[in-house]
């Protein structure tokens, strides 16, 4: 197989493309978001991949009922593996996509039979003579930097353009460390927004609509992942002793935090964070 063209990326961003990947092939599906639990699981219900994918295509459906009449033309900025940009194609709209992984770029091809022009580019870097009635950041504005985002979309827009936001953000400024901390803070974004000329039209907090994913993603992790991880670790102790010690170790010292962490997830986000939807008009360009 080709080997997919590289980009140049800063580290965040392949350790985040890591855990897309990770994402990507938990779940087999043409989307990367959280999905939309339209009704929410009872208490000890079984949270299965077949009802996330469900709850994906929700989200998509979710997505499409925040897009204004008239919008024929959309960018969609991180736009992962196409299963957005499939929907809104095949719902009539005119799509391109871009994102900064090359793994991701073959995947969107395929799931959008190449008919979506896909740009593989950050947003800070992407330029284009094109124009777009409407700006998709579907789970990706917390990988951009607000002031970024605002003045990227505001540029890409005309007066009266819409820029339609998904995503975890932060409560406070106060969680700064650890697995969501890359999410914005609220207030900050309103603020860069409203700086470069957007006004809010339309918002709704969807939070426990996404929660079951995190709770399935945990699940999985426990159940499948460090199930076999501790019997590779019991054969290993039995198999190749000193290879078990030095990987023990090396356990201990660089990953156990980042899986207690993980584990945790559900109350991270419910103590520090929300999602939510965000429908934006740019108003006056600046
Ligand atoms: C969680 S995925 C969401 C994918 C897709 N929008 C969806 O809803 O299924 C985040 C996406 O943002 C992209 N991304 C990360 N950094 C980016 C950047 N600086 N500019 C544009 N996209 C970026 C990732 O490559 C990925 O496609």
């Amino acid at each position: 197989m080709q080997k997919p063209k590289l980009v140049n990326l800063p580290k965040a961003t392949r350790y985040q493309n890591a855990a897309i990947d990770y994402y990507m092939g938990l779940t087999d599906s043409v989307y990367l978001h959280y999905g939309y639990w339209e009704s929410l699981p009872k208490k000890g219900e079984e949270l299965t991949l077949t009802s996330l994918r469900v709850a994906q295509i929700a989200y998509a459906a979710k997505l499409l009922s925040f897009i204004p009449e008239g919008i024929k033309t959309v960018l969609d900025v991180g736009c992962g593996i196409g299963g957005n940009a499939a929907y809104l194609c095949d719902r009539g709209f005119i799509v391109e996509g871009l994102a900064p992984d090359a793994i991701q770029q073959e995947k969107f091809i395929k799931n959008t039979n190449g008919q979506v022009p896909f740009y593989l580019t950050r947003f800070e870097d992407f330029h284009t003579s094109n124009s777009y009635d409407l700006i998709l950041f579907s789970e990706s504005s917390q990988y951009i930097a607000a002031v970024d985002l605002a003045q990227g979309a505001a540029r890409l827009l005309d007066n009266g353009g819409y820029l339609l936001l998904a995503d975890m953000m932060r409560f406070s400024a106060e969680y700064r460390e650890g697995i969501f901390s890359n999410c914005h803070v609220a207030s900050e974004l309103q603020g860069a927004l409203e700086k470069a000329g957007f006004q809010l039209i339309k918002t709704e907090d969807i939070s426990s609509h996404i929660a079951p994913t995190i709770d399935l993603c945990v699940d999985n992790f426990q159940t499948f992942g460090l199930t076999t991880g501790k019997y590779i670790a019991d054969v290993l102790a039995i198999a190749v002793p000193p290879l078990y010690a030095l990987l023990r170790w090396a356990f201990q010292r660089w990953l156990e935090k980042p899986i207690v962490e993980g584990l945790a997830a559900r109350a991270i986000f419910d103590n520090h964070l929300c999602y939510s939807i965000q429908l934006w008009q740019l108003s006056k360009k600046v």
